[in-house]
């Protein structure tokens, strides 16, 4: 399997044209549609050819001003088209293309979904739909004019504001679309369709009336009141937060079905998965409700982090991303519990970006080359693109971080912009009245361009006679595919020192920038050391070596201030008991003081505090004890968590009961409200199920039934690890109740793949021949494919059946969709990590995915995980 040649960030050079207005004529025909493009051109420089890029397009027409080209001026060669012996004034090209939107599967440039077409042009996507440079770096004025069927595309949506209808003859009308910012034509959009709509309106600060319209499938219109107030919400706490308002006059949001990502920015005109958008109570669940109300917000704020300021090339894809998911983290923060926000991101950080940084594909923020960019829409771009944002905040204080952000806008505002462009402009604004930064700025830099998560080692050392503290912090990053050496980093580390009753003194930040160094934290005077909160709210994305006792890890998690740090601490015991029940060596002594905490807070909080409750309850995911056990036994430690869930529900099982009791009278309170009763309800559930609990089965079931869908998927989990009648029953009732709707039976065919059953393969197999299977939607196919891979007995079978029926998949799901496909194949990145034989029966499978017909895509990702 061989390699094509990368793209370099070093080879950047700009555009030799500048292109300030796009003029697109769209004529939608039943079997195909003909794409005529006015490119207004003007040579930056004498005599360079013009090079376009298309991908799949006939080229029915080509012309200068009009003038159709010599047929010896021009070469289509691959994806590029080259023209060439151009004037050297500004000029009109003219092509006019056909394409095939009706057969396209991939779902990138237009295409089908369900009755309606629909674009997607991130990354690019837009060479699909005709002859454009499609590089984010070029920017212009757009007019779109789409033509159709009247009756089969009433609705006809393009960015920016529609300034004229026309009604032509033979049942065809159209619509003309102008948006008079200018754009890169990855923010293009368009869709067609016989779509309803919902309207309601927002008045900006400064007075201005935002149309907001949001377009789904008819019958799907009782389901769209969460997204709608999620916007609003959305657009007021961007005035509030950032002082940034809303730029046009109207706003569209689409649903639509099939849809490789969350959603996409397009300038506005969002484009959502409808599982984004289509959701209330008693379909969605509250973590869903929550997820929606995020998305709305990233796509509403990149308005600003994204379409008014762009990327100047896909390396610095992070600008926008990793700013945009620390803004809507913050808006969620601001919304719900900020302790709880903090909590779930640094789990889900953790369990998906550490592991992409500890494996094959292990990349750098800003990475410094690429085959497929697709492949690089990544939990280290964005999460990790967030943390970094996140440190800058810390570093600088609120205050002087906000006076940054208000300097990169007013700087960059209109262009395309990098991510050294960023970080300068907040260190201008945050130094604007002659402050200093406080931390080496270049050095900072570093964390965009060095991979894999660095490991902090803490070591202590105590005076007790005078009390004196000292630390003796180190920092090293472990080599990454092509990164062999690291250079230290700009760590913030949040730290306070924690007695009985709670914090002693105030917090402190320690800028740890060496590879080595010694702080004094001054003398504590005590009986013993006080115990140490370290890295409070997570304040650098690092691994944390440190000893600790276990009456210091007891002592922060009973009286840590920092409700992070708290969680911790939990986790840190949890951690211990989970890899040690996996080692089959049960630690009795961490065990029996856990639940001892544990018991503590059941009694000590209550469901007011729900939330924070049942994160402090949750456990490790399964990638963040991998990353812990050497080699990784995935059936061991599966086994472990589900007897350690036994174990607590054993011996809480008063305490849950008593809790139940209390949740119960909460359960009907409508989101936000009453999230925490239902969280600490699954976790009651899934505890006292796996106790064998005689109640619970019956009560789980009926929830099955019931109005909550937070409550109905938490017994459905639940209930999921116990073969026996009520989990059949439950499946068959949620199944049964919901096979009228895709997005919901989604979760039902997820469920079913991640069933732990004996004959679980073959029924895998068989729900990927469901009637109401749909092989060309992603959702679906994660659903099944992922809910599978997530069914740690069945897919590490031993024998490598579970291997080869993944890479099979693979394969096959790589012919119609390769983004889709290729995201599948990362299940395989830490084959390394597990035992000899599992290696072996991991590498067969791998080794199946090596067919010639593979796309670029899947191929770039196989290559990394055999290098
Ligand atoms: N830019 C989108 C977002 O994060 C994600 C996306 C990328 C969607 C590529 C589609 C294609 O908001
Ligand atoms: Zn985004």
């Amino acid at each position: 399997m061989v390699a094509v040649d990368p793209i370099r960030l070093a080879d950047y050079k700009p555009w030799p044209f500048a292109l300030p207005e796009i003029a697109l004529d769209v004529d939608l025909r039943s079997d195909q549609v003909v794409v005529t493009s006015d490119l207004s051109l003007e040579p930056l420089s004498t005599n360079v050819p013009l090079i376009l890029r298309g991908v799949e397009l006939t080229l029915d027409g080509l012309a200068v001003d009009g003038e159709p080209l010599d047929p010896s001026t021009w070469i289509q060669e691959g994806d590029r088209l080259t023209v060439t012996g151009l004037p050297d004034r500004p000029f009109v090209l003219t092509t006019r293309c056909s394409i095939d939107p009706f057969n396209n599967t991939s779902l990138e440039g237009l295409y089908t979904s369900g009755g309606m077409l629909t674009t997607q042009c991130e990354a690019e996507g837009f060479r699909r739909i005709t002859f454009h440079p499609d590089r984010p770096d070029v920017l212009s004025r757009w007019r779109v004019r789409i033509e159709a069927d009247r009756h089969r595309y009433p609705v006809l949506l393009s960015n920016g504001n529609a300034v004229q209808s026309l009604e032509l003859g033979s049942d065809r009308h159209a619509v003309l679309w102008e948006d008079p910012f200018p754009k890169p034509s990855y923010l293009f959009a368009l869709v067609a369709g016989d779509l309803r709509e919902i309207r309601d309106s927002f008045t900006t600060t400064s007075g201005r009336t935002v149309a907001l319209r949001l377009h789904v499938e008819a019958g799907d219109e009782p389901f769209t009141a969460h997204a709608m107030e999620s916007l609003k919400r959305s657009m007021q706490w961007d005035e509030c937060t950032y002082n940034l308002e809303y730029d046009l006059d109207e706003y569209n949001i689409v649903a639509v079905r099939h849809f490789n990502m969350g959603a996409m920015e397009n300038k506005s005109l969002n484009i959502f998965n409808s599982k984004l958008v289509l959701a209330d109570a008693e379909t969605a669940t509250d973590g869903e409700l929550e997820r929606i109300e995020s998305v709305i917000a990233h796509e509403y704020f990149h308005n600003w982090s994204g379409n008014r300021i762009t990327c100047r090339d896909w390396f610095q894809l992070s600008l926008k991303e990793g700013l945009t998911v620390f803004r809507d983290q913050n808006f969620t923060a601001d919304l719900h519990s900020a302790a709880v926000k903090r909590i779930d991101d640094v789990a889900m950080l953790r369990n998906t970006q550490f592991r992409e940084d500890a494996g094959p594909t292990a990349h750098p923020v800003k990475p410094s080359e690429y085959q497929a960019i697709d492949n690089f829409y990544t939990t280290t771009i964005y999460e990790k693109g967030a943390e970094l944002i996140r440190m800058l905040h810390t570093l600088l204080g609120s205050k002087r971080f906000m006076r940054g952000m208000a300097t990169y806008v007013s700087r960059f505002d209109g262009t395309a912009a990098t991510t050294e462009d960023f970080v300068q402009a907040i260190a201008d604004g945050a130094c604007a009245n002659g402050e200093t930064l406080g931390f080496d700025l270049e050095q900072f830099k570093r964390w965009y361009h060095q991979a894999g998560t660095p490991q902090l080692t803490v070591e202590r050392s105590w005076e007790a006679r005078s009390g004196r503290l000292t630390l003796h912090l180190r920092q090293q990053t472990p080599p990454t595919p092509e990164q062999p050496v690291k250079q230290p980093l700009v760590l913030p580390i949040a730290m306070a020192l924690i007695g009985s009753t709670g914090r002693q003194g105030e917090e402190r930040l320690l800028v740890f920038d060496q590879e080595e160094q010694v702080i004094e934290i001054g003398a504590v005077p005590g009986p013993q050391p006080p115990a140490l909160s370290i890295l409070r709210r997570f304040s650098a994305p690092v691994t944390l070596q440190m000893d600790m006792t276990l009456e210091e890890t007891l002592q922060l998690l009973a009286a840590d201030d920092d409700p992070f740090s708290r969680w911790e601490a939990g986790q840190r015991l949890s951690r211990q008991v989970l890899l040690a029940r996996a080692a089959a060596e049960p630690d009795a002594t961490v065990e029996s003081a856990l639940i001892h905490a544990l018991r503590q807070s059941l009694v000590d909080m209550d469901v007011q505090q729900g939330s924070e409750l049942a994160v402090l309850l949750s456990l490790p995911g399964m990638a963040e004890l991998e990353a812990c056990q050497e080699p990784v036994d995935p059936l061991a430690l599966f086994d472990a968590m589900q007897s350690w869930r036994s174990v607590l529900g054993c011996e809480l099982k008063s305490e849950l009961h008593d809790l139940l009791e209390q949740c119960r009278s909460q359960w009907s309170q409508p989101w936000p409200k009453g999230q925490g009763a239902r969280s600490l309800t699954g976790v009651a559930w899934s505890w006292l199920l796996a106790a064998g609990d005689a109640q619970t089965p019956a009560e789980a079931l009926n929830a099955v039934s019931g109005p909550s869908m937070t409550l109905a998927r938490a017994a459905l989990r639940a209930l999921q690890r116990h073969a026996g009648p009520e989990r059949e029953e439950a499946l068959r009732v949620f199944y049964d109740r919901w096979k009228d709707k895709p997005v919901i039976l989604d979760a039902w065919f997820g469920l079913e793949a991640s069933t732990p059953r004996s004959d679980g393969l073959k029924r895998v197999k068989d729900l990927l021949e469901h009637p109401r299977f749909d092989p060309l939607a992603p959702n679906a196919l994660r659903a099944v494919l992922g809910g599978f891979m997530a069914n740690v007995p069945l897919f590490h079978a031993i024998d490598g059946s579970g291997y080869t029926f993944i890479a099979e998949q693979i394969v096959d799901v790589d012919q119609r969709n390769p983004v889709t496909a290729s995201r599948m194949v990362k299940v395989f990145s830490r084959w390394r990590s597990y035992a000899l034989e599992r290696q072996l029966v991991m590498q067969e499978a791998i080794q199946l995915l090596d067919v010639p017909a593979l796309s670029s895509n899947t191929r770039e990702v196989v290559v990394m995980l055999k290098a």
